[in-house]
């Protein structure tokens, strides 16, 4: 049992200020696609929220010709049919499995869970009373550090003392160490473009940045937001201290 503690991460997105790296979004997209697509769904996440503000920054025209690359069911049309068109952009990603018996059965009785929220879901946090710290610490970071850890935790070679059932795999970081999934990457299986090294390291980067936006699709605009309340809450104390002094002024 137990499982080994992920190491911490840099994530452009940590901290009051942090922003999604947009190149590590659209990697992580394809990582997404090409590999984790087979086995896991996405499917709180449309096509049209790949052109929306604070996410991988395409157009809504790039977004639709990324949802026309998947063939989407549908239906029933006049005759009664169900049929298969290309995606939309109003369209979620398509689940690679119709439930989660058949998710199960082809993953030796382990369904692969959906993605869209994994880096929230896999966030433990601390019980009371020790969450009020977490607030001043790298909580929002658990689920990431997590995530990238199980994806780089596999290792053939299997330390003295663990036994892992026929069916599942080594990995340093899923609790109790045996998980069914295989070792899902592995250096230069998918092409980058704009020439970031294509190692596993760099994927689970990507890959998981992406998830955290999946997870989050606001989070820019919320720390934005919540920046602007603080500087308003300074100014508007300021204010009620002088009017204070100037409505109790005659009064000591
Ligand atoms: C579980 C991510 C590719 C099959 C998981 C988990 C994560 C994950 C975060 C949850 C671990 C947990 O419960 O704590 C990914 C990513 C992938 C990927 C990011 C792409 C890079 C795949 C592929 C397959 C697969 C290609 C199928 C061949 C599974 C299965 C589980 C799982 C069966 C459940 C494991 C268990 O509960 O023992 N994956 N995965 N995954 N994944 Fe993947």
């Amino acid at each position: 049992e137990g499982s080994d503690k992920p190491p911490g991460n840099k994530w452009s997105f940590s901290g009051p200020f942090g922003k999604y790296d947009r190149g590590a979004l659209q990697r992580g997209l394809k990582v997404y696609k090409e590999v984790c697509a087979s086995c896991h769904g996405l499917s709180y996440i449309a096509f049209r929220n790949l052109a929306e503000a604070g996410g991988p920054g395409y157009s809504v025209a790039q977004a639709a010709a990324f949802a026309s690359e998947y063939k989407v069911k549908d239906g029933p049309n006049d005759a009664g049919d169900m049929f298969e068109r290309p995606g939309r952009p109003a369209d979620y990603f398509p689940s690679p499995f119709p439930n989660e018996q058949a998710a199960r059965a082809a993953n030796g009785g382990a369904a692969p869970p959906d993605l869209s929220l994994i880096t929230k879901a896999r966030s433990y946090g601390r019980g009371f009373p020790w969450f009020i710290f977490d607030f001043f610490t790298q909580y929002q970071e658990q689920g990431p550090d997590y995530v990238s850890a199980v994806l780089q935790g596999f290792d053939d070679h299997v330390p003295e003392g663990v036994t892992i059932p026929e069916g599942s795999y080594y990995n340093k970081y899923f609790p109790g160490h045996a998980i069914k999934m295989p070792k899902p990457l592995s250096d230069g299986q998918v092409t980058y473009d704009d020439g970031s090294p294509t190692t596993v390291a760099q994927y689970a980067k990507d890959v998981t940045t992406f998830l955290m936006w999946t997870a989050e699709p606001h989070m820019e605009a919320r720390k934005r937001l919540g920046f602007q309340v603080f500087v308003f809450l300074i100014l508007f104390a300021g204010l009620m201290y002088f009017t204070k002094k100037k409505v109790w002024a005659d009064s000591h």
